[in-house]
């Protein structure tokens, strides 16, 4: 896509991916996504914020040519993940007076990573700041957003913040910023679940950091920029908060109907009591879906049936994805029948370490559920409501 002038001499000179399905070989990406990254031309200084993935770098490239860049001095690393530093190398050979800017975990890393020589890179520190001239840049060392080298830089003069992945969408949209809120903010928040989450209380921190700064345009490394900047960042303190919802996320699987059963008694149980429900069929959900409705959920309640032994693979993916992705969960259970024994119980409790949860009664049954099973059953949304009563969100 071609580049946008965001303020006067400050461009987005990234790429879209409009047909992007799979990040990491891993996230769904419904939307596609962008490699967002800035050109600033200062009175002494030219500087690109961020390159983009390296499948796209000759977007990026079309873009510096056709504004006229016939000299770069900085290139500015906020985070060493290939979606953005990966077209890094191809900005060089183009550029080869140009210095890469970054902190000296994420030098090291790009090093690794790019195989970039030490001459190239100028390193900086927390707060560190340099002049383009007319326009001073300062880096905010900010780690685990969602690696450990990662940063933010703050364009003084025009008060803009580069936070690279932080406050990102995997979005391709045609509109340059977030105008339709309603759409970025689930596409943002699946961001958040997918990739910020494990990291919420150092997010706290930076949240709180960045108050200092007065903030007119927020320029992420994917998808729209926020020039209505308090929408995202009070979206982001809602989402890191420690406040739960009045939610219960039930991501199941059933082979011949028993674990069925059990869920759908369950949900009209916690129906009848106030309680929202969230059921996810595995064999159909959008693991991101899932991955969303974590993010405020004060419970969780997996239901799976025995396979050799043990739970349905497609539960373990699922519990396996709940505990890395650290959400802040308060209470867990598990449901689920078999047919002659077995150690899901075992195996799916042993999976939620990461998780600082109560673990409240599992409702485990041979074979079809009997009447005593779903009386288990209504004992178990009983002592959800209960819990949830307790913290005051039901
Ligand atoms: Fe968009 Fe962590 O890379």
């Amino acid at each position: 896509m071609a580049s946008r002038e965001i303020r006067s001499g400050v461009f987005h000179v990234g790429a879209h991916h409009w047909d992007r399905r799979l990040f990491d070989e891993l996230i769904p990406l419904p939307d596609g996504t962008t490699y967002n990254a800035y050109l600033i031309k200062g009175s002494e200084m030219n500087v690109l914020i961020d390159s983009v993935d390296p499948e796209k770098v000759h977007e990026l490239m079309a873009n510096l040519e056709n504004l006229g860049i016939s000299e770069l001095h900085y290139v500015i690393a906020n985070h060493a993940e290939q979606d953005h530093s990966g077209g890094i190398p191809k900005v060089l050979d183009k550029f080869p007076e140009a210095k890469v800017v970054t902190n000296q975990k994420c030098k090291t890393m790009l090093m690794e990573l790019l195989h970039l020589p030490e001459d190239k890179f100028v390193t900086v520190k927390d707060r560190e700041k340099i002049s383009l001239g007319d326009r001073t840049l300062e880096f905010i060392i900010a780690p685990w957003v969602h690696w450990p080298e990662t940063m933010l830089t703050y364009l003084h003069e025009d008060k803009i913040l580069f936070p690279c992945d932080l406050f990102g969408a995997h979005l391709a949209g045609s509109d340059l910023y977030a105008d339709d809120q309603s759409r970025v903010y689930e596409s943002a928040k699946r961001y958040y679940a997918e990739i910020m989450m494990p990291f919420r209380n150092l997010i706290q921190k930076h949240l709180t950091r960045l108050e200092e700064y007065p903030i007119e345009i927020i320029a992420p490394s994917h998808g729209p920029l926020h020039k209505d900047t308090a929408f995202i960042l009070d979206a982001y303190r809602d989402w890191t908060s420690d406040t739960v919802k009045n939610e219960v996320i039930l991501p199941y699987v059933s082979m011949h109907g028993s674990t069925e059963k059990m869920v759908n008694h369950l949900i009209d149980a916690l129906i009848e009591r106030g309680v929202t429900v969230k059921p996810f069929n595995l064999t159909k959900t959008d693991i991101g879906e899932l991955a969303i409705s974590l993010v405020d959920a004060a419970t969780i309640v997996i239901a799976t049936p025995t396979v050799l032994v043990g739970p349905h693979p497609a539960a373990v993916y699922a519990t396996y994805l709940a505990n890395a992705l650290r959400p802040k969960t308060r209470y867990a259970s598990v449901i689920g029948s078999y047919g002659w024994g077995g150690k899901m119980l075992e195996q799916i409790t042993g999976m939620l370490g990461n998780l600082k949860v109560e673990l409240l009664e599992p409702v485990v049954v041979k074979g079809h559920p009997k009447e005593a099973d779903l009386v288990a059953l209504n004992r178990l949304a009983d002592a959800i409501l209960e819990r949830h009563k307790n913290i005051g969100v039901a």
